[in-house]
């Protein structure tokens, strides 16, 4: 067990970057590099911060069942401002608030609707970041809401318990929504995940943890002008939304669902007296078994759920110590790489109830057998292009079969951060280089950070929802890069099928092939008097 905390050692250890890859690299700076992307110097905020206020936890949104028996939500995107300091109105959005939007929970098995309004000046999409389901209801960048329209998808939740998040997902314009605070968490549950001795009372023992930087002017305004190679670098945390924010513990493990929220920086989780803790679960839901650790790397998009054990009476508290960028020195400076900031304080009260022992078994996880792989693709990150392409809304790059497992190998060409994400499908890692994973990639995953000049080798089984012409992404996770191009499409289809056409964002709104389904309203009915 001692292994998996020797095995990634928390600090940046000097990466050697091979003389082929920083070749292909000099050409790709060449083309994208910005001399403006000089990053924020070193910040180092341990110690600096007063933790003076109650960490929010986002109100659970309430759900009605429809004579259809699906569970409806509602989701309005607005603006509005916040008081993240008191006294200061920072102008955010949010969904049915002002800043980021209620939880959502649905069990394995449930259908679920969630009714879509957008109240904002601009035009925005709601993704379903790890959810399995239909691509018309994935919420991509095809499937815009126009101010005063709303949406409607509806779909059947059928994958295990995990921490997956929502998110805007429109053309060119991801970056600047998430950061003005539209984001939010749906969490799935199923018999799996209930059956074990877990802590899972909201807010109580189960801590969402959605962290995401930001940088405010003198005015108390989001900034993102100081930007590195990744994108903006914020010198200032909020955790769901809160300043400085303290957490009142009162069992003695708590479960905390770590998220980074933030656009384009990575962390380094862990705790400021180095203890260990428990990584039970991954973007997609449980590990095998849990492992004990003492930091882990979560890249934008990224989740972890960790159970932390606590004294009656201490404080302790959740740091962000330098990630491994697996970058050179320099470059980790220009890119956050190098610093190390206090998260959260962690308060036990002096009496703490008792969870009991937590289980070491976790999920069975059946492990996808790359004999079993019918095709075998493969992804170079570059610039901002994957496979020297930028994304073209018109064009399928990847037709995949229902069902089919595929192997995809994915590789980052610059010396500079990526990561990537695949909608609409839980991946497991086969190989990181020459390596087998490590405990935090052994489980279920939808992003994952691309070391520069690492081949990751990743297996996955494809639904059998089909759609020929409604397509999924594929791409980095830094929104910057997202917005830049940096994301392919692929469609699912049926045996022997071809791809057609992607659906432009005006014809999407009247297919005549969506209404023949009867999945119901998809998009774009202006609401009355809007
Ligand atoms: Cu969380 Cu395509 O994104
Ligand atoms: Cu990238």
């Amino acid at each position: 067990m001692i292994q998996s905390r020797l095995a990634r050692p928390r600090r940046r250890v000097a990466t050697i970057i091979s003389g082929t890859v920083v070749a292909a690299v000099t050409l790709a700076v060449g083309l994208t590099a910005c001399t403006s992307d000089t990053g924020a110097g070193v910040i180092d905020t341990v110690g600096t911060i007063d933790f003076v206020n109650p960490l929010a936890i986002p109100p659970l949104a309430e759900a009605t069942v429809n004579a259809a028996g699906e569970r409806v939500f509602d989701l309005t995107a607005e603006e509005g401002t916040t008081e993240f300091t008191p006294g200061v109105a920072t102008d955010t959005w949010g969904y049915n608030g002002s800043y980021l939007g209620p939880t959502l929970v649905a069990k394995r098995g449930d259908d679920v609707r969630i009714n879509v309004g957008n109240d904002l000046d601009e035009a925005t999409t709601v993704h379903w970041h790890g959810m399995n389901l239909p691509a018309e209801m994935d919420g991509g960048p095809h499937q815009t809401v126009e101010p005063g329209a709303s949406w409607s998808p509806n779909f059947t939740i059928d994958q295990p318990a995990a921490t997956l998040w929502y998110h805007p997902h429109p053309t060119e314009k991801t970056e600047h929504q998430v950061e003005m605070g539209l984001a939010g968490l749906f969490l799935l549950q199923d018999d799996e995940e209930s059956a074990l001795n877990l802590p899972r009372s909201y807010g109580v023992d189960d801590i969402p943890v959605v962290v995401q930087d930001r940088r405010f002017d003198d005015n108390g305004q989001f900034v993102t002008d100081v930007r590195g190679y990744i994108g903006p670098i914020g010198d200032q945390l909020l955790v769901n939304g809160t300043l400085a924010p303290y957490l009142d513990v009162t069992s003695d493990v708590v479960r905390l669902r770590l998220v980074n929220g933030s656009t384009a920086r990575l962390y380094d989780f862990g705790f400021s007296d180095g203890r260990s803790f428990d990584l039970i679960a991954t973007d997609g839901g449980l590990l095998r078994e849990a492992a004990p650790m003492d930091g882990i790397r979560l890249s934008p998009g990224e989740r972890a759920e960790i159970l932390v054990k606590m004294t009656p009476g201490e404080t302790v508290k959740l740091q962000s110590t330098p990630p491994d960028l697996g970058t050179s020195a320099s470059a980790a400076t220009r890119n956050a790489g190098d610093d190390t900031l206090d998260v959260m304080e962690l308060r036990a009260a002096d009496a703490l109830s008792s969870i009991g022992a937590t289980p070491t078994t976790l999920a069975n996880i059946v492990p996808l057998d790359k004999a079993d792989a019918t095709t075998d693709r493969s992804f170079t990150l570059n610039g901002y292009t994957i496979n020297n392409r930028l994304m073209d809304m018109t064009r399928i790059d990847e037709t995949v079969e229902a069902g089919a497992t595929e192997v995809w190998t994915v590789d980052n060409a610059m010396p500079l951060p990526h990561n990537f994400h695949v909608h609409a499908v839980q991946f497991q890692v086969l190989r990181v280089g020459t390596e087998s994973p490590p405990a935090e990639l052994s489980g279920w995953k939808d992003t994952i950070y691309l070391e520069p000049g690492v081949r990751y080798e990743l297996i996955m089984q494809f639904a059998e929802y089909t759609d020929p012409n409604f397509p999924y992404m594929f791409h980095c996770h830094m929104l910057a890069h997202e917005d830049a191009g940096m994301m392919g499409q692929f469609v699912v289809v049926g045996p022997g099928g071809q791809a057609g056409t992607p659906p432009t964002a005006h014809d999407a709104i009247i297919s005549r092939e969506n209404l023949a389904v009867g999945n119901g309203p998809r998009v774009l009915t202006p609401d009355h008097g809007h």
